[in-house]
This record gives C-alpha cells, structure tokens and sequence, in this order.
C-alpha cells in the first residue's frame, strides 16, 4: 500500500524530471558502447533508398526499432509530457513507454484517465509500468484493472533496488520477485517485459528468468540516468542516503555487457537495449549486439520539454544515424545487422563511439 500522499508524490515525481535533466546525474563514460566499433562496409551491395528501419517485436512488425523509455505519469505535469510523447511517437512510428503505474493500482480515476488516454492515442504502441515492489504487494486483479484500464502491448515490470535503497520513502521489498513475476506473465494477458531502470542485469539474474515467461529483457544499463545520483541529490544534505549514493554513484552493469548477458542467458526471449543510448549509432551498436529494440528516456524528455516539434527533428536524427550505420556496414534492415557475422569489434582506446 502506497502510504505517502499526492502533494509528496507529485513533489517526488518533478523532483525526478528536473534532476534527471542535469548532467552530473548520468553515468555518461560507463555505458561500455566506446568499447564497441560496427565494423565498416566500404562497399555496401546496396543503394540507401534501400535501407528501412522495420523491424519484428512482440509477433509484429513494428515501423521502427524505437521507443521512448518509461518515465512519468500519474500527475498533471506528466499528463501533458506524455500527451505531447504520444503525439510524435504515433506520427513517427515509435512505441511509448509511461511512467510507474503505481496510482492506477488503487486510483479508480486515474484509471479513468489512462482508459482516455488510451482512447485518443488508440494506434499507438504503449508498455505499461509497474514496480517490482508493487507486483509482489499488488493483488492479480488489481494488476489486472490497471492492465484493463490502458490496454498496453506490453506491460513493463521496472526492478531500482538501488534507488528503492537510497529513497527515504522507498520500499526494497522483492523477495519473492521470481514467483510473482511468473503469476503475472501465466495470468495476465499481456506480454510482461523485465526492465531495469539505470543499473542493468547480471548473467545470473537474467538465467533466473528461462522459465518464468517473460517476452522480452529491457536492459537499461549502466551509462546513462543514474538514480543513485538522483536519489543522493534528493536527500538531505550530510544524510546517510546522500554520502551513500556518492560512494554508488557509478553502481550497476553496462548497457553493453547487461545486452551480451541477456543474449546468452536468454537466447530464446527479444532483448531490448536502453540505458544511456545518446545517438543512432548506439542504437546501431545495441541492434548488432542482438537488441530487436533500443530506448531512449532521457533525451526524450529533454526534447519534449523543448517543444514537439524539437522532439520530431530529435528523432528523426536518431532514425537517420541509424539508416547511415545500417547503410555502412552493408545492411538493409536492423535484422540484417543483427544477423550479420563479424558486424562490431572490441575496441579499446577509443574516446568517441
Ligand atoms: C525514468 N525511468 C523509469 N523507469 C521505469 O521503468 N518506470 C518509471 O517510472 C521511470 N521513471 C523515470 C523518470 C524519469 C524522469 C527518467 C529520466 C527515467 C527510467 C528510464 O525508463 C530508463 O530506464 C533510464 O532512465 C535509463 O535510460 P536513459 O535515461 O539513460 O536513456
């Protein structure tokens, strides 16, 4: 049961969207894709009208390997950010993450208001969120209203421990995590995606998951919006949590190692690549590495808050890098290059992707 009020929550929750804006809370540097180089093709069989960014995911063709990572909801502000997501994400062909649906758990209204949000943005590719904490405490029906309520194509299951640790307010309970997840993936009818939030998974973590029923493994490694740093800024100044999210500060897996994890723990479930991914040659590394998709959160929000139409040139971007790395390493479609032998190397020594 969520004991803390709506002015604290709303409070928490614009406290998260400015400081994740800031620069000094990104693990920028640890994402592990300087340590990836897509070999190039000078001399592609291939004209670049010829390359498409389609993709399969979920048993569907998808129009874009892209979605924008689950980040707000559940307050005004958030309604407005998602809205203004929506609208660009369904003219460009991106899926839509939200934010935690921890309210819709208890909140018939805000239930209310996803079922319209649902109704206005009726094509729209959209993944539900919910916390592990809440998975474990919540019952299978009440999961199910809030499934019901959105009618998402994916529900997320999002794992913090970290960031349940650091937050004064936050509840580190899981145990019991692998059970619940399995109840949900047999029970409810929608694809279940385990996702981390920043801190990425271990190979034994994700072995844990062979049998359980997951569709897919969203990564969200280490590299990129750290809630270590986030919650430590939150914190009291001279705090326990503040001193120790600086001793944790860089704590979690890669984004490249937590996908190599996931493809060989996991060969059989769609791996989704997230976690510090800042142009379309990440997203090209991620897909060569195995990912069917690759999320963006932050640079998404920091490109809503400018203006839709800053969000469109934004990802039109990351859609015309990755049609130029596809291009140049002699592949037609993001399953080409995933397909492709010897398409990236490790490098070492390299400062710049
Ligand atoms: C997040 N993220 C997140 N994840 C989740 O599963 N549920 C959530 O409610 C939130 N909330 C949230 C708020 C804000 C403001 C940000 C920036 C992020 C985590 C997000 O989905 C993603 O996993 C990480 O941010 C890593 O991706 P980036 O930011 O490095 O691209």
């Amino acid at each position: 049961m969520d004991t803390t009020t709506s002015t604290e929550f709303e409070r928490r929750k614009r406290d998260h969207i400015d400081l994740s804006l800031d620069a000094a809370h990104q693990a920028l540097g640890c994402s592990g894709f300087s340590s990836i180089e897509l070999v190039h093709e000078a001399l592609p069989d291939l004209n670049g009208s010829d390359v498409a960014l389609g993709t399969e995911s979920l048993g569907g063709a998808r129009k874009t390997p892209f979605y924008v990572s689950g980040m707000t909801g559940g307050h005004a502000h958030a309604d407005s950010i998602n809205a203004s997501l929506a609208t660009v994400c369904s003219q460009r062909g991106w899926a839509l993450g939200l934010g935690s649906q921890r309210r819709e758990l208890t909140d018939e209204s805000f239930r209310q208001k996803q079922k319209e949000f649902r109704r206005r943005f009726e094509t729209l590719e959209i993944f539900g969120n919910i916390g592990v904490a809440q998975l474990i405490s919540a019952s299978i029906e009440d999961l199910r209203r809030v499934v019901d309520a959105l009618r998402p194509q994916a529900l997320c299951v999002h794992a913090n421990a970290l960031q349940e640790m650091l937050q004064p307010e936050g509840t580190p309970h899981f145990r019991g995590w692998l059970k619940s997840l399995e109840q949900a993936c047999s029970a409810l009818n929608v694809p279940i995606v385990l996702k981390e939030t920043g801190c990425g998974f271990s190979f034994e973590t994700l072995r844990r998951l062979r049998e359980v029923g997951v569709a897919a493994v969203d990564v969200s490694g280490l590299g990129g919006t750290h809630w270590g740093r986030i919650e430590g800024k939150r914190a009291e100044e001279a705090s326990l949590q503040r001193k120790a999210a600086e001793t944790f500060e860089s704590w979690g897996v890669s984004t490249v190692n937590s996908v190599l994890h996931a493809r060989e723990a996991l060969p059989h479930v769609e791996t989704w690549g997230s976690g510090g991914v800042r142009s379309g040659l990440d997203s090209a590394k991620l897909i060569a590495l195995g990912c069917t998709r690759v999320g963006y959160a932050k640079p998404a929000l920091e490109s809503v808050m400018q203006s839709e139409v800053a969000l469109d040139r934004w990802m039109e971007l990351q859609e015309f890098e990755l049609r130029i790395a596809l291009f140049c390493t002699g592949c037609q479609s993001p399953k080409h290059l995933a397909q492709k032998e010897r398409a990236w190397t490790r490098v070492t020594n390299r400062s710049k992707n």
